[in-house]
């Protein structure tokens, strides 16, 4: 038998300062993002703003629904309308704010794993590293250089070949 271990490096920031100038703006931006989410079952709101190539930003929220598997998650609300919007405009950087309606949350939300997929097939598809991140609604912030270091042995259209 052979043994494998996948290792991750995710990085960690205590405060917004300490973020490059450009996440300190996406960040704000997923924040701004997050006060849309329809969240009405869960209470549990979270913002996403993406940073593409050719500098804009797309923004997407969560948005729930009465029957529960319908709502979306606020990076797949995001990134689908980026893939919709600009084809064929590279993915950079996603920041996540996320956490409970009436609390400040300070523990880093990653994204969920159907989500972690969906940025996945982006990173793949363009064959450049998305960074990600991740924070409640203050404190910490933590990223990681590549989705994949969130999702080591992912499924990809490689193995539909
Ligand atoms: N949610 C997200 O928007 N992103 C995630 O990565 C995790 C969960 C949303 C889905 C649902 O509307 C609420 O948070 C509670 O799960």
């Amino acid at each position: 038998m052979k043994e494998y271990q996948i290792k991750s490096t995710i990085y960690e920031f205590d405060d917004l300062s300490e973020c490059p100038e450009y996440v300190q703006l996406l960040i704000a931006k997923a924040k701004e993002a997050r006060e849309k989410a329809y969240a009405p079952y869960s209470n549990f709101k979270v913002g996403t703003a993406i940073l593409l190539a050719n500098n804009e930003i797309v923004t997407g929220s969560n948005q729930e629904n009465a029957s529960y598997p319908s709502g979306l998650c606020a990076e797949r609300t995001a990134i689908y309308y980026a893939g919709a919007k600009y084809p064929n405009v590279n993915i950079k950087t996603i920041a996540i704010c996320a956490g409970p309606v009436g609390k400040e949350n300070t523990k880093a939300v990653p994204p969920c794993g159907a989500c972690r997929q969906a940025i996945a097939e982006y990173e793949q598809k363009q064959k450049t590293p998305i960074e990600v991140y991740f924070m409640g609604t203050k404190g910490k912030i933590k990223m990681v250089k590549a989705l994949l270091e969130l999702l080591p042995l992912s499924f990809d259209k490689g193995f539909l070949e």
